[in-house]
């Protein structure tokens, strides 16, 4: 043990949170919570993490599951291709691992939705194999302590930073230390506004001592943002609405939505509705423009066309189902729309 891991273990027995996955070291319950953490904050996770260990108490429940029904519990949490190989890996481990999850690092590796961070997790945290995790909490740390600028996005920093994460892994407690430094990044070596004054690092951390923290982590790119322009047609009668189930393999694959007209631009939305009054032949009631949805790769501006009436070209078209209202619920339906709905 080196004075890092002694610290960083100590600071973690002490100001650590008390969450539910970590009293656990069954293999599913640490992959679910692993999944469901990838894209959200523990805060929003928790609750999903909760209603998953009910819904499917064990990996067999989940792959025996109907995919819609594995959408609908995730909805609201969105990047819902991390659901679909939820419930794909699960029928995989039933079927290729006689429903007892895989206890290597490379098998595990192997699962769908499964990359190198999360596959050290659960290595790590169920098997108590020596694998450290680099996830943006230990790029931080790590490029703060050592004052690292090699980009992490780039293969060098990749490299460079796992390379590091793994000499540093306390190998006697891989599970403990593996929690610790991330938690450490999660709470007090934030990325903005770092608690340096009470950090236990701060003597050896050289970014403290020259001044750069606010520059580390190094990222080489921003991330490239594409805008999309949604007009979602919200067609409700007295006790009927009217939904398409998306077939695109996009991020909503096989989700459920109102009938959607995509721009490639912002336009004018007096042309717009227009445009759809004449297409559908019907008359629009309200409109509700420019909710802006952000996610980590697209930003959507959605507009929402209401009408009481259903277009013929919609009523004979299959592709749309008319559904009573009340039922809508039971359908997993963009976070979007869901938002709009609640507001509406
Ligand atoms: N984020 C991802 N995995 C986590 C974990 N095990 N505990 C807290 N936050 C996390």
């Amino acid at each position: 043990m080196n004075d890092f891991n002694l610290l960083i273990i100590n600071w973690y027995r002490q100001n650590k949170r008390n969450l539910p996955w970590r009293l656990t070291k069954d293999p599913y319950k640490i992959w679910l919570s692993e999944i469901i953490l990838q894209q959200t904050k523990v805060d929003q996770g928790l609750n999903y993490y909760v209603k998953f260990c009910n819904n499917y108490p064990t990996i067999q429940d989940l792959a025996n599951a109907e995919e819609q029904q594995v959408l609908t519990d995730w909805q609201g949490l969105g990047y819902y291709s991390r659901a679909r190989n939820l419930h794909t890996t699960a029928k995989t481990i039933l079927n290729t691992y006689n429903g007892t999850f895989p206890n290597t690092y490379d098998n595990i590796l192997k699962l769908k939705g499964v990359g190198s961070y999360t596959a050290a997790a659960i290595s790590s945290f169920a098997f108590d194999l020596p694998h450290a995790v680099v996830d943006g909490n230990v790029y931080r740390v790590l490029s703060r302590l050592y004052d690292l600028d090699t980009p992490i996005d780039s293969s060098e920093g990749i490299k460079q930073f796992n390379y590091l994460a793994n000499e540093l892994l306390n190998k006697k407690h891989p599970a403990e230390h593996n929690q610790a430094i991330m938690e450490f990044g999660a709470l007090q070596c934030t990325p903005t506004n770092p608690n340096c004054t009470s950090c236990p690092l701060a003597q050896t951390c050289l970014a403290q001592k020259k001044g750069t923290i606010s520059q580390r982590p190094v990222k080489k790119s921003k991330t490239k943002v594409r805008n999309r322009y949604l007009h979602f047609l919200h067609i409700e009668t007295e006790d009927q609405i009217i939904i398409t189930q998306r077939t695109e393999k996009d991020i909503w694959q096989n989700m459920f939505q109102f009938p959607l007209i995509e721009k490639t631009s912002l336009e004018e939305l007096s042309l717009v509705q227009a445009e759809i009054e004449r297409t559908y032949n019907i008359k629009i009631s309200d409109v509700k423009s420019n909710i802006k949805h952000i996610l980590s790769h697209q930003h959507l501006y959605t507009t929402f066309w209401k009408t009481n009436t259903i277009p013929e070209k919609i009523r004979s078209d299959k592709a749309y189902f008319i559904i009573p209202k009340e039922a809508l619920t039971s359908y997993p339906i963009p976070r979007v729309i869901d938002r709009y709905l609640e507001e509406n």
